[in-house]
This record gives structure tokens, sequence and C-alpha cells, in this order.
């Protein structure tokens, strides 16, 4: 029923993905970057490629490559930029149809489901944008300068994960104000559109949507599919 409903909704639109894989890892501190070290059976950034083909939402999908890896990598493959803010303008550009809807995930996140791309696709065709975020379990502390200055009311903060959905055309739009008013390093996209006065709804992500930064993160992975394999075969 429920996907009935994404269906009505998005019937007649085009609908179109960017998988930004095009980071160095530096916080990883390995030679490969960290979306094409090996997690199960395939590399990193295959686990949300895989994801994301599979809903069958997707009209398109470019891959948004580290440019001394593309020949690594099969499908629509271009070459990233310095920032993740670059490779994802690089990336709406380069769609060959322009979409209605553009979803924009960080190849470091292997355990997007096809149930948070829905609820994002959903979201993003009726109010223009949508992010992944999740609550904190800590308490947030605002300390800008190194001491703290505020600790804000924890319930009122969510952290963001990807993906984010975004009309295209207001996407595009946020990213060429950033670049002429000298915006260059967001590491977000919804920052970008919260530039130009547009609000952002709110998709529920969940903890496993983790993104691999250090060692550790890979390490819970590979424990977070192991628990997944002993699920199943129970
Ligand atoms: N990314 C990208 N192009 C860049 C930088 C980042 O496509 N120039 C992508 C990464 O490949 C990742 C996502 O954006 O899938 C989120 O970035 P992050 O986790 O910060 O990855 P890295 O930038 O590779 O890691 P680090 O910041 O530790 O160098
Ligand atoms: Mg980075």
């Amino acid at each position: 029923m429920e996907r009935r409903i994404l269906i009505d909704m998005y019937q007649g639109k085009r609908i179109a993905a960017v998988l930004l894989m095009a980071g160095a890892g530096e916080r990883f501190q390995e030679a490969t970057p960290k979306q094409f070290l090996p997690l199960d059976d395939k590399p990193l950034y295959a686990h949300a490629l895989t994801t994301l083909q599979d809903t069958g939402f997707f009209d398109e999908i470019v891959l948004v490559c580290h440019p001394g890896w593309m020949s690594q990598v099969k499908g629509y493959v271009i070459a990233g930029g310095k920032t993740r803010q670059e490779s994802s303008y690089l990336g709406l550009r380069a769609l060959r149809q322009k979409p209605d809807i553009v979803l924009v995930h960080d190849a470091a996140r292997p355990f997007i489901t096809a149930q948070v791309i829905e609820d994002n696709l959903r979201k993003a065709i009726e109010t223009g944008a949508a992010d992944t975020c999740i609550p904190s379990a800590d308490t947030l502390v605002y300390a800008p300068e190194g001491t703290i200055t505020q600790i804000p009311e924890r319930s009122h903060f969510l952290r963001g994960q990807t993906p984010q959905t975004f009309h295209y055309s207001l996407l595009l739009q946020a990213h060429e104000k950033a670049l002429q008013d000298g915006v260059t390093n967001s590491t977000d996209d919804c920052r970008l559109v919260l530039r130009l006065g547009h609000p952002i709804s709110v998709v529920l992500g969940h903890e496993e949507n983790l993104k691999i930064t250090t060692s550790l993160d890979l390490l819970l992975a590979e424990y977070i599919l192991k628990c997944k394999a002993a699920l199943h075969s129970s």
C-alpha cells in the first residue's frame, strides 16, 4: 500500500541519485580510500549502490568517483572534486537528463535502507527538501573556541546523515548561489538549501546508517553484517 502511494506520487517524475565516492578518506588513514576497502563480499561503496539499484526507484544513478579509482567502478562514473560540495555539484550537473527529484548519498554509509530511501523521496516530493536525521544519545555542547558557552536542549538537536533529497532545481540553485557567495566547503547539501531560506523536512534515519570514518567504524560495520547474517540463518 505504502509503496503504491509513492508510485502514485512519483508517476511521471524523473528520479535520480548521486552517490558520492570521491573522498580521500584522510581520517581513516589508509592508502586505499575507505569506500574501496572490502566489506563482506564487496567494496564498501557497492553496498549503498546495490541498495539504491534494488529499490527500482531511480531512472539514473551517477557515481562521483575518486579520480584515481574510476577504472575500478562499473556504471555511469564521473570524476569528483576536491571537496564534497564540489563532488555533489559535479554529480548534479553530470546527470544526463534533468530529473525532478535527486537523492544524494554518501557511499561511506553502506547501510542505507529501502525504507529510508522511500521516506526521503516522499518527503522531497511533498516539501522540496528532506534530510535523514537521528536523535543524539550524547548531550551536545557548544564550544566554538574550545570553551563551552552553551549546552542546548538535547531534544532540539538531531544528527544529520544521508541520504538528502531535493527537488533537483532547488538543489542546483542552492549550489550555484553558494558558489556565487564564495561558500565552497560545505559538508552537507541541506546547509546550502537552508541558505536559500527553504525549510528542510526531517526523515527519521537509524543508528545503523553509520558513516565509515575510521577503522573502528569499519569493524562495527563488519559486526553488524555478521549479526544480520546470523539472524537470517536462525
Ligand atoms: N566525498 C566526495 N568528494 C570529496 C570528499 C568527500 O565525494 N571531495 C564523499 C566521500 O567519498 C564520502 C562522503 O562524501 O562518501 C562523505 O565524506 P567523508 O566521510 O568526509 O569522506 P572523506 O572526505 O573521504 O573522508 P575524510 O574527511 O576523513 O578525508
Ligand atoms: Mg571528508
